[in-house]
């Protein structure tokens, strides 16, 4: 796959998910109604697709949660943060079973981190926070800087804090 040819745009037509399968039956589910979390608001979907070709390859989608303050791995920033620490949630990332293990679902992460960046431009939060499905997914996201929350067992929440995120796209790394 050539990544360099690979678009990232905001979910806008129900084509573009329609048969998605990624392998976990409850990611394709949830991505099926894609229309529907759009029009409550409830998250933003953003599609990986070939030029000139909207059909979804892979996709995350974005929305805020907050979490105890006893999740942060600091004792400082637990001490700084009252009972709700806003985080931008990456509710969902996959990608189609026929493009996975090319780079896709790192190329999504990455986007969907320097959209974060963008948002704190505007909004202040804590960071970033995930559920990671498995072992595998945790030992991806950990590449990135996410750690996992203390007292997490399955399906981990993991943070990434914004400093992570500003020093990964403002060169101080
Ligand atoms: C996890 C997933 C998004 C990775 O996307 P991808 O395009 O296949 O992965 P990439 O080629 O960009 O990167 C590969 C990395 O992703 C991870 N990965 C690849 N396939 C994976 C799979 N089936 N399950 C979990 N992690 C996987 C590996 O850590 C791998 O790193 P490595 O190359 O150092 O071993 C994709 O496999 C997928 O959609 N899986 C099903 C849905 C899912 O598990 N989503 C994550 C929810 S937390």
């Amino acid at each position: 796959m050539d990544l360099s040819q690979i678009r990232i745009s905001p979910f806008s037509s129900k084509d573009a998910i329609h048969n998605f399968r990624c392998g976990e039956s409850d990611i394709d589910r949830w991505v099926s109604k894609a229309p529907k979390w759009s029009e409550q608001n409830k998250a933003r979907l953003f599609l990986a697709h070939g030029q000139g070709n909207s059909k979804a390859m892979g996709f995350y989608s974005l929305s805020f949660s907050s979490e105890d303050r006893n999740k942060l791995a600091g004792k400082r920033d637990r001490q700084m943060w009252g009972s709700g620490v806003p985080l931008i949630y990456l509710q969902y990332l996959a990608v189609q079973r026929t493009c996975q293990n090319c780079g896709l679902g790192k190329m999504l992460l990455v986007d969907s981190l320097r959209r974060a960046h963008l948002v704190s431009k505007h909004v202040a939060f804590y960071g970033v926070g995930l559920r990671s499905l498995n072992d595998r997914t945790t030992a991806l996201y950990s590449k990135y800087g996410f750690a996992v929350a203390p007292d997490e067992d399955k399906f981990p929440l993991m943070i990434l804090p914004i400093w992570s995120i500003n020093d990964l796209f403002e060169g101080r790394t």
